[in-house]
This record gives structure tokens, C-alpha cells and sequence, in this order.
């Protein structure tokens, strides 16, 4: 290291050894070395303790060791610095830089939000003379604030910057791991996972790389995640002795995510009082049992003392619940609720609870309006510190389905709402599927009518009491975390519209693409930007184009999920039909003549989805059996629609591949050989789901595409 590239460590007070993160053996996702060019080549002062001013100090010490930047921590001299990231209540520090810098964003603060708290989380970015400085009343929001500056680039030191706020709508912006500790016959690692193995489990054991824990966890921290879980929500004998026997495991892994702001949470099982406490009952009313849940959390909180909560899939698909006592959700969720509360922890109840052994035959049974018949009576009855996790759609992840009326029916209860990162629906990481637009849409839903409060409304809650957002990981041990490494993207939205759900989902994508493909990294930086955003923008409207068409969902091959069968689950007992025959297709959920579906939506809703004439096009098979000559508001008859958005996809999916072609010697070429690798699957599996669909439905219909093209 020559004097340039060196730090001021032997004049500063911070004496951490680095901490040896950025692991060659993976790809560095949104935090390559290169994104932290502008802040690595600044000075910069940081004051405060705490473990997560560490991890700042340790950050911010690898990018200046490579940038020839220079570090300090709380000199008690004075310095002249580019950059100072502070704690607001640190002690005053015998430095005018940073006395000055402090009081400038205290004024900042006063004009941007009257003074008031950051929060926890929350940070102030203001310029202050010649300088920027980051303020935080907490360690957790320097974190946040050190991302933020690296986002930014060059852009954190512009003089004309104004001062920005910043604290996360969403208290809890949680991810949820379906990994198996053992390998499960059918569902392997990771349940609905497609990259590659567990970060966290390997073949029943611990798979013991830390460091890539903890490389995960500056990921995900970059992005604004701060609560995860570490066990699938399907739990089998290996993961529920993860509460007890194998408490150690788990708090391996909450030691090593602690110091990125990151909580970890378990998914149990109901009947854990039985499986794992030799109990013969796990009766919510039965007071051995609430005593084994109280000595057990305990337990837990005596080992990690910011442990989560639970994560429960109750009575549902299989898994135990209260149901087999007589007993109800709220009885249930209850029971670990009061366990949790003296630790200040939560219960995430899932919503997810419908008849998975239906009769096709049988059409009164709907499962769109089973969690809603579950929960909504339940309303008020659950504790304050239950959260009650529910599934942004009425069925299963599909790629287009309504929002959940759950989420509007239940005011006096803490809602959290769950996406699917993992593309279990939309095209299992091997088709490019940006899903920021989707979530974006549901976030920004107004549930009781336009102009209305949203479902980010119902996240967040009153005052921030809300159970916040979370979702079903993508990742794994696979080179590039998600398998296509187009699909870190969405990974990073989720962070990015749980910490902010307003943000616009193509800005987002945006800062991913210059994190990830760093302009200065490639010598036509805006060649491949737009190429980015011309494959990925509305990949997810052209993936939904190839597949199940107008809301209708389902027509996936049963059991993985992946390419088309239209009649693959028709027949079956898991309650997902379209019900096509010779003259339509869709499915009646009207209140008039169908299943009633459509009145479990506030008013404005119920009456828009209750008639074809005003229902939205994209959902009119979610809500309606039409004929296959049915108008849609486009003009186009609903059989002429499914021909021509079939075709439209797959020349869409073509399009896609000729464009990234033309990135080849541009970027990384690991990245281009695997992406293009699952351009030429994406265009044969989009081929397929047209030629299956255009054929079903003509086979079906008789009636002939008006435009004469090739249908087999
Ligand atoms: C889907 C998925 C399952 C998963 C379930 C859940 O049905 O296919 O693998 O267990 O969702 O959300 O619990």
C-alpha cells in the first residue's frame, strides 16, 4: 500500500480490523467494489458508537483503502473531510468539521421536517458548506444513510444537493426463507427455490459459510431489508428443532447478520409442543402448553436477545393448527403471542388457509374467498404484538390476480403483506420477470376506491403500528444469489419499496442497474442502461402476455409450476380452475351468479368487479365466465385477445434476446453467458405456452385467428 492508497488508521481512533467480506467465489450484486468509487476516494469522518457504526466504520475503510480515501473515527482534532456521518447525540467532539457539519443538518432538519426524530431507522443527508453529512439518531440509521451516499455516487457531493429525509415507511421489511435444513424429498433445500442450494442449511447441517451470511446480509441491508427468516414455513423434524436443540444454529446466524441491522425470525410449528416438548396436546387453552411456549421463548431470548418472532403456516396444506382442538387462528396466533410479548417479539400468522382437498366437481367452494372467511370475523381478536401475514392476491403468487380483500376487511389488526420474490409463478428465475411494476400496483391499490388510503397505508398502519412488508426470498448459494442475475433486481426492489413504497418501481430499477453495472465499469455506460431497461421494464406485462391469459392464472405444469398445462390443475383437488368448454372461459365470482368472491371488497371495488361490463380487463377471468366472443374494453374480442397477446410475448421474449446480444463484450461476461443462456429457455418456453394456449383455446373455441397466423 503506498502512502496514496493508504488510510489515516494510525491517526484515527478506530482500530477494527476490517472485515473481510466481498467474497470472490460470488458475484457482488448491487454492492461491487466499483459502486463505492466516490465515497472511497473522499475523506471521511465518522462519529458514534455501537456495532453498527462499526460496520459503517468497516465499509467505509474497504472503499477508501481502494480509492485512496481517508477514514477517522471521532478525531479529537480537527480534520478537513469531504464527508461526516454522525449520531446526532454522540459526545461533542473537539473538531470543528464536525461540530459545524452537525449543527448545519440540526438547521436542515428544522426546515425539512420541523425538527423531528429520525428514528431508529431514519437519516438526514444534507450539504454543509464545502461538505456532506449523513445524521442519525440511531446506529442502524448511519447504516442507512452510508447506503444511501453509495447510491448516490457522485451525486452525495453535488453543492447544490438539497437536504433529503429519510425514514422507512415500513417498520418491518421482512424476507422469508422456504430453506429445509434437511433436504426434503420432493421440495429439495429450498422450497420454490431456484439458486441453487441454502445459504444457511446444507443436507441437514449448518452449511457454514459465514462470511456469505454475512455478505448476504450487507445486501440485503443496502437495500433496506431488516428482518429475515431462516427456515422454510413448511417445517419438518430437522427445522422445528431449530427452537430448541438446535437454538444454536440459529443464533450463529443472528450474531453474524446483527451488525447490518438485521433480525432473524423462526418459522415453528403448531404442534412444536408435541414434536419437540413430548407433550400429548398443543390445545391453545391447555396450560402445559402455554407454559412450554413461555419456557421455550425464553430460552430463545436468553441466546438472542433481538430475536424476531415466529412465522407460522397454520392449518394449512398440511401443516398442524388449532383447528385439530376446536380452536381458532386468534386462539392460536394468541398462544405464541403471549409467549413472544415480554421480549417485545411478534407472531407472523399467515393468512394462507384454504381446503386443499377440493372436489373440482364441486362449485359453491371457492378458494379465493377462504382467507377471507378464515380471518375477517377475527378481526380485533388477535394480540397487538400478532401480526397477521397476508398473501397480496386472494389465491397463490399468480402473475396477475386481484389484491386481497383480507387486507381491507381487517382494521383493528396488524396487517403485513407478502409478495413472492422467488418466481415459483412467473418464470422461476429463468425468464426475465421484473416484478417491481406488480408490486408497485398492489402497494399502490386504494382498497376502499380511488383517492382512498392504500395497501402501503395498510402496511404501515396507524402511526407506523402496521406489520409492514415482507416476502418469499429468490436466493441461494448460486454464484450469482438468484440463479438469473437479472433477478437480483428484484430482490433489491422489494428492499427499496418496503423501505419507501411511493418510490416509482423503474427509478428503482434504475439505481440497481448503476450499482450493479457501474457506469465507469464499461465503456458504453448508456448503451447498456437502455438495453437494461428495454429487456426488463415491462418484462413482467410481457411475461404475463405468453402465459395464463386475463387473470385467469394457473395453467402451469402441477407440482413444480414451471411451462404450461392448461388443464393441469382442472381436475385436481387444489381448488385452481378455469372452467374453459366450448363456448367460454373464467371463472363466475360474482355475487349475482357466482361464488360470491366479488362482495368481499369494500363497496367501490365489489361493484366494479361484480359486472363484465366495468370489471377491468386484465381480471375479467379472474371474475367472470365470458364467451370467447366477449368484448373487452380494448376493442378485442377475449378469444382474439388471447391469440394476439400470445404472439405478441413470444416476439416480445425474442426482441429481449436480440437486445441483450447486443451487450456481448460489454459487461461482465460471466453475467452475459448466464443471462443469455435463459434468453434461449425464455424463448422456448414462452413458445410453448403460446403454442399450447393459441391451441387449446382454438381447439376449444372453433373460432379461427382473425388474422390468419399459424396456430397448430
Ligand atoms: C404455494 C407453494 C408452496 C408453499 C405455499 C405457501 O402453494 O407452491 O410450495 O408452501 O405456497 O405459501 O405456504
Amino acid at each position: 500500500m503506498n502512502a496514496h492508497e493508504s488510510t489515516d488508521l494510525e491517526e484515527s481512533m478506530f482500530v477494527a480490523e476490517p472485515l473481510g467480506v466481498e467474497d470472490p467465489r460470488v458475484h457482488p450484486a448491487w454492492l461491487p467494489p466499483e459502486a463505492f468509487r466516490a465515497l472511497g476516494a473522499r475523506r471521511v469522518l465518522v462519529h458514534g458508537d455501537g456495532l453498527l457504526v462499526d460496520t459503517v466504520l468497516d465499509e467505509v475503510t474497504r472503499a477508501c483503502t481502494r480509492y485512496g480515501g481517508r477514514v477517522w473515527h471521532s478525531p479529537s482534532w480537527d480534520v478537513e473531510v469531504d464527508l461526516v456521518l454522525t449520531l446526532r447525540d454522540a459526545d461533542e467532539l473537539p473538531n470543528s468539521a464536525v461540530e459545524a457539519a452537525r449543527s448545519a443538518a440540526e438547521a436542515a432538519l428544522v426546515d425539512v421536517a420541523d425538527g423531528a426524530t429520525l428514528g431508529d431507522e431514519g437519516f438526514l443527508l444534507a450539504r454543509a458548506g464545502e461538505l456532506t453529512v449523513v445524521l442519525a439518531d440511531a446506529p442502524a440509521g448511519l447504516l442507512y444513510g452510508l447506503f444511501h451516499v453509495v447510491r448516490l455516487c457522485a451525486g452525495a457531493f453535488d453543492p447544490a444537493r438539497p437536504p433529503e429525509l429519510h425514514r422507512p415507511a415500513l417498520r418491518r421489511r421482512m424476507l422469508n426463507h422456504w430453506d429445509n435444513v434437511a433436504v426434503h424429498p420432493v421440495m429439495g433445500q429450498v422450497e420454490r427455490g431456484y439458486a441453487g442450494g441454502s445459504i444457511f442449511w446444507a443436507g441437514g447441517r449448518p452449511r457454514g459459510d459465514l462470511a456469505r451470511i454475512r455478505e448476504y446480509g450487507r445486501l440485503l441491508a443496502a437495500s433496506g431489508i431488516n428482518a429475515i427468516s431462516v427456515n422454510n414455513v413448511n417445517v419438518g423434524r430437522a427445522e422445528a428443532m431449530l427452537l430448541t436443540d438446535r437454538l444454536g444454529d440459529v443464533t450463529e446466524i443472528a450474531d453474524v447478520l446483527r451488525p447490518y441491522g438485521i433480525r432473524v425470525h423462526l418459522s415453528v410449528t403448531f404442534a412444536a409442543p408435541v414434536v419437540l416438548g413430548g407433550l400429548t396436546s398443543a390445545d391453545p387453552f391447555d396450560e402445559d402448553v402455554r407454559a412450554w411456549w413461555a419456557a421455550t421463548t425464553r430460552r430463545v431470548y436468553e441466546r438472542i436477545d433481538d430475536f424476531g418472532g415466529y412465522l407460522v403456516k397454520a392449518d394449512s396444506e398440511g401443516q398442524p393448527g388449532p383447528f385439530t382442538y376446536g380452536r381458532d387462528h386468534a386462539d392460536g396466533a394468541n398462544l405464541l403471542a403471549e409467549a413472544l410479548a415480554p421480549y417485545g417479539g411478534v407472531v407472523h400468522w399467515r393468512a394462507f388457509v384454504y381446503n386443499h382437498h377440493q372436489d373440482w366437481r364441486d362449485r359453491s367452494t371457492d378458494r379465493a374467498r377462504a382467507a377471507y372467511d378464515h380471518f375477517a370475523p377475527l378481526d380485533g381478536r388477535f394480540r397487538t404484538n400478532v401480526v397477521l401475514q397476508v398473501k397480496f392476491g386472494p389465491v397463490d403468487f399468480q402473475t396477475r390476480e386481484p389484491v386481497s380483500p383480507v387486507l381491507a376487511a381487517m382494521p383493528a389488526t396488524r396487517i403485513a403483506v407478502e409478495l413472492q420474490v422467488t418466481q415459483e409463478y412467473t418464470g422461476q428465475q429463468r425468464h426475465v420477470c421484473h416484478l417491481g411494476p406488480c408490486w408497485s400496483e398492489v402497494l399502490r391499490f386504494a382498497p376502499w376506491g380511488p383517492g382512498g388510503r392504500t395497501i402501503a397505508d395498510v402496511a404501515t398502519g396507524e402511526a407506523g403500528t402496521g406489520g409492514g412488508l415482507v416476502a418469499v426470498a429468490n436466493t441461494g448459494d448460486d454464484l450469482f444469489w438468484t440463479g438469473h442475475p437479472l433477478a437480483q433486481a428484484n430482490l433489491y426492489t422489494f428492499g427499496r419499496l418496503a423501505w419507501d413504497p411511493r418510490l416509482d418501481a423503474t427509478a428503482v430499477l434504475d439505481e440497481w442497474m448503476t450499482l450493479t453495472f457501474p457506469p465507469s465499469a464499461t465503456a458504453e455506460p448508456e448503451l447498456v442502461r437502455r438495453t437494461l431497461h428495454e429487456i426488463m421494464d415491462d418484462s413482467w406485462r410481457t411475461y404475463e402476455r405468453y402465459t395464463a391469459p386475463l387473470g385467469v392464472g394457473f395453467m402451469v405444469h402441477p407440482g413444480d409450476h414451471y411451462g404450461p398445462d392448461v388443464d393441469g390443475y382442472e381436475y385436481s383437488r387444489w381448488g385452481t380452475y378455469h372452467f374453459a368448454d366450448r363456448d367460454g372461459v373464467g371463472v363466475d365470482r360474482s355475487r349475482a351468479s357466482g361464488t360470491g368472491f366479488a362482495g368481499q371488497y369494500p363497496p367501490y371495488w365489489a361493484d366494479v368487479y361484480e359486472s363484465p361490463q366495468t370489471c377491468p380487463d386484465e381480471l375479467l377471468l379472474f371474475f367472470h365466465h365470458v364467451p370467447y366472443t366477449h368484448v373487452l374494453h380494448s376493442g378485442s374480442t377475449v378469444i382474439q385477445h388471447i391469440y394476439d397477446t400470445h404472439f405478441a410475448g413470444v416476439e416480445e421474449v425474442a426482441v429481449m434476446r436480440r437486445r441483450w446480444q447486443t451487450l456481448n463484450g460489454m459487461i461482465d461476461p460471466t453475467v452475459y453467458e448466464r443471462v443469455a443462456e435463459r434468453l434461449d429457455e425464455q424463448v422456448r418456453c414462452a413458445t410453448e405456452w403460446r403454442d399450447q394456449i393459441n391451441t387449446y383455446f382454438f381447439r376449444k373455441s372453433g373460432i379461427p385467428d382473425a388474422r390468419g397466423r399459424r396456430i397448430h
